[in-house]
């Protein structure tokens, strides 16, 4: 069955990428990411200049999920192009994400990555590690609003906006975001969340705080898709704990047009994203629906 689907002007040839974060700082973890049967790639967010990150410990499993502060470790923008010119050149669809702190970093680096041949940006306003620094500006709507308008005019590509799940009602910011011409919203980022070690008696990261993601996210990934579906026009792409095909299926039911998976993929491997590809087939053809579009929001009822 052929599983492709539009998200933004963009023709997939699967509705799964890899979440930002894993598997995105080289060409060859990506390109097999995409040689694994997903639809696109999605690098590591990308800053103005090289960051080190965070000392270790940056990740730590918890039930049901991982915790991670890496700090936002990146090469800079500029150092990363040759990469992405690397997975065009072979043929990956690529979606570069990205972070700054400025509306003119913000506007630079959407230039550089877009005159650099990528398909699409993914704006990462939603970063829960870097206190004192504007990443967490996906918590206010007048700010969303303003860097996604200004990197929708700098760039000649789709932008989708990543927002976080830690705000009282996620959908009129993804309101502002459309107004302010995004492509695609992609919900959600990771929790801010916490974990101690009973026997050092203290926090195991060293950033004290760090973000979860996997199963433990998944019922709150899933209602900002819905809550978000109820208010936009625009595709959402789905992202928090997506596991298995069935759950796939349920975030596109609630209105995902196309998944990124990540957490699954540090504990299933690269095979995760044909699995998954296999169980939204599989679902397809039980209920005899002939394409992935026919799915997407279904769930409200109407479509
Ligand atoms: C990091 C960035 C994120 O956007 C996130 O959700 C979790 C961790 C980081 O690099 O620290």
């Amino acid at each position: 069955m052929d599983l492709s689907i539009d998200v933004a002007g963009l023709r997939l040839r699967a509705p799964t990428l890899n979440a930002s974060g894993v598997l995105g700082m080289s060409a060859p973890l990506l390109r097999r990411v995409y040689d694994s049967g997903a639809g696109a790639v999605v690098t590591k967010s990308l800053g103005p200049s090289s960051r080190p990150g965070h000392i270790n410990p940056t990740v730590v499993e918890v039930d049901c999920g991982l915790l991670n502060a890496m700090g936002l470790p990146n090469p800079g923008v500029a150092e990363f192009l040759p990469e992405l010119r690397e997975l065009k050149r072979e043929g990956v669809p690529v979606v570069a994400s990205f972070f700054a702190s400025t509306i003119p970093e913000f506007v630079e680096s959407a230039r550089a990555l877009s005159e650099a041949g990528v398909d699409a940006l993914e704006l990462n306003l939603s970063c829960p590690n870097i206190g004192g620094e504007p990443g967490m500006c996906a918590a206010d709507a007048g700010s969303v609003e303003k860097v996604t308008s200004a990197v929708v005019d700098a760039s000649t590509v789709p932008i989708f906006v990543k927002l976080s799940p830690m705000v009282a009602e996620i959908a009129p910011i993804a309101e502002k975001a459309e107004e302010a011409g995004a492509d695609a919203i992609v919900a959600v980022n990771t929790l801010k969340a916490m974990a101690i070690d009973a026997d050092f008696k203290r926090p195991i990261l060293s950033n004290v705080t760090g973000g979860l993601s996997g199963a433990a996210i998944k019922p709150v990934a899933l209602r900002c898709v819905w809550e978000i579906a109820e208010a936009v026009e625009i595709p959402i792409i789905g992202c928090g704990g997506i596991s298995n095909g069935r759950d796939a299926v349920e975030f596109m039911l609630a209105g995902a047009s196309v998944l990124e998976i990540g957490t699954a993929v540090m504990k299933e491997g690269f095979k995760v994203y044909g699995e998954i590809n296999k169980g939204i087939e599989e679902y397809l053809k039980e209920y005899g629906f002939s394409k992935v579009g026919d799915i997407v929001g279904l769930a409200h009822g109407r479509q």
